[in-house]
């Protein structure tokens, strides 16, 4: 199947925020603990405790921001649990995931030191469901205040004088949910409570985020842009992409092409969720100052047999390279609302990253996708014409391909292509109004199964190699392409 393609080079759509390139870590299951964190002790080489070989596969991938410390966990978290010696802080139990012991070991000041390791912003998220204002209020002013203030002497006594920046701020997670079980009304009322004391101290400026809607709760939006719209940045959406249903979730593996259509039928769902958000946020707020932070989003799959279910741990395969790929286009394309994207989670939790056992470590098709398409991060989106072929199944139908591009400031293009049908190629015939490209090169990620993915024995089973099936004549640009594939291409 040819398809024609028409990319207009002269007119920058909007800016592709680098932050949609954001992630999650929640003290869940071994994403902090054994993922990131091993501690000082650790025969696991690290860096004050942080894993050294995390950190470095981390780094490649110009990691934005990264939102901590959840998630649920962000609504049972008593920030003033996790400062001070270590052998001195409380333990508690993690009763969403798994009711373990949570001895506090990784807080405040380990997460600020990871994320100057990894040299991305911080993104905090506070406790409105079980906490108070004041708890709050305290922990901007722990992290912020620079002077004389109770709060800073603390920071100061645990062996930080200076403040840190803060500039991302949650108020709440999912207080629909397991943040409180609140009515839209309510937490809009707490909101704009807690987030009075959540202050600007010196020059830090505090990003809110309001904690948003679940999936198509559109009612939730409604009604936190018209009664706290304004005292807001950003208010937040999570959407899972779960096969089968909440209650019966599917394998990660071993499934057959109608739940790989079924997959990307609903990562597709992505984009008419944020349509549809965007719509109310822009009768509320035309400007589009307030922006769409989809915190949460990824792939949900049963956990792994033989592993505690409470701590999510599920394989990634080129399945999961797709949805990425998927969302991560939706994103670009609605850059102009949505300002902020975190994927859940960075490792060892849903669709991570990066997994791990003891010393071992190993990068899944999601972290080869993130790392390809790193490249448009902060670039102009440009605009890209195309009737996509229709891929079905079952009845069923869904476009087959998903493209974006863009362009950065030295003027080179960035074109990223998902082939979502799992037995279709397809031929592009790429023309571009405004470079006279001379060069092509780029990279795929495909193979040959469906369920193909990384094994601590086989690390590199999936991983991108450089694209050869590109070329350039007369200025058109003509990819073949396999099916079920992820590519990112550069014209310059
Ligand atoms: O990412 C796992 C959980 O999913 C988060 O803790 C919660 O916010 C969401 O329901």
């Amino acid at each position: 199947m040819t398809v024609n393609l028409r990319i207009n080079a002269d007119v920058p759509v909007h800016r592709i925020s680098k932050y949609l390139y954001g992630h999650f870590a929640e003290h869940l299951g071994r994403c902090i603990y054994e993922g990131l964190w091993v501690g000082e002790d650790s025969p696991v080489p690290n860096t004050d405790g942080i894993r050294n070989d995390v950190v470095s596969a981390l780094k490649e991938l110009k990691i934005p921001v990264l939102r901590w410390p959840g998630g649920c966990f962000a609504d049972e978290y008593h920030w003033k649990d996790g400062i001070g010696r270590p052998e001195e802080r409380k333990r508690m139990i993690n009763t969403h995931w798994g009711g373990v012991v949570e001895d506090n070991r990784f807080g405040t000041h380990e997460f600020f030191r990871l994320c100057e390791l990894l040299e991305c912003e911080p993104y905090i998220c506070g406790n409105v469901g079980s906490g108070t204002v004041q708890e709050m209020a305290e922990w901007v002013e722990y992290m912020t205040f620079d002077g004389e203030s109770p709060m800073a002497a603390l920071r100061e006594e645990n062996g930080q004088k200076e403040p840190w920046k803060l500039k991302y701020f949650g108020v709440g997670n999912e207080n629909w949910g397991c943040g409180g079980n609140m009515r839209p009304e309510y937490y809009s009322d707490l909101y704009r409570r807690y987030q009075t004391y959540a202050r600007n101290y010196g020059d830090n400026r505090l990003y809110k985020v309001a904690g948003g809607a679940n999936i198509d709760d559109y009612h939730w939006t409604e009604v936190l842009m018209r009664e706290s719209g304004r005292f807001m940045d950003g208010l937040s959406l999570h959407y899972y992409t779960i096969p089968g249903s909440w209650e019966e979730k599917r394998s990660a593996l071993g499934f057959e092409a109608d739940e790989w259509f079924e997959t990307m039928k609903k990562s597709l769902y992505m984009d008419e969720l944020i349509t549809r958000h965007s719509a109310i946020m822009d009768q509320y707020d035309p400007e589009r100052r307030v922006g769409l932070i989809i915190d949460e989003w990824g792939t949900w799959f049963l956990s792994e047999p033989g592993t505690n279910p409470g701590f999510l741990y599920q394989q990634n395969t080129l399945r999961d390279a797709l949805v990425a790929g998927i969302h991560l286009n939706i994103f670009q394309k609605h850059s102009g609302r949505v300002h902020m994207a975190n994927l859940a989670q960075m490792v060892n939790v849903l669709q991570a990253l990066i997994l791990t056992e003891g010393e071992q470590m190993l990068l899944t098709p999601t972290y080869h996708v993130l790392n390809m398409y790193k490249v448009h991060q902060d670039n102009d989106l440009l605009e890209v014409a195309y009737d996509s072929p229709v891929y079905s199944l079952g009845g069923d139908q869904i476009p087959q391909l998903s493209v974006t591009a863009s362009r950065d400031e030295a003027g080179k293009l960035y074109v990223s292509i998902c082939n979502l049908s799992h037995v279709d190629g397809a031929c592009l015939k790429v023309a571009v109004d405004g470079l006279q490209a001379g060069s092509v090169t780029g990279q795929i990620l495909t193979h040959k199964d469906l369920d193909a993915h990384n094994t601590f024995q086989s690390p590199d089973n999936v991983a991108p190699v450089p694209y050869n099936g590109a070329t350039l004549k007369d200025g058109l640009l003509t990819c073949e392409l396999p099916p079920a594939c992820v590519a990112v291409l550069t014209l310059e």
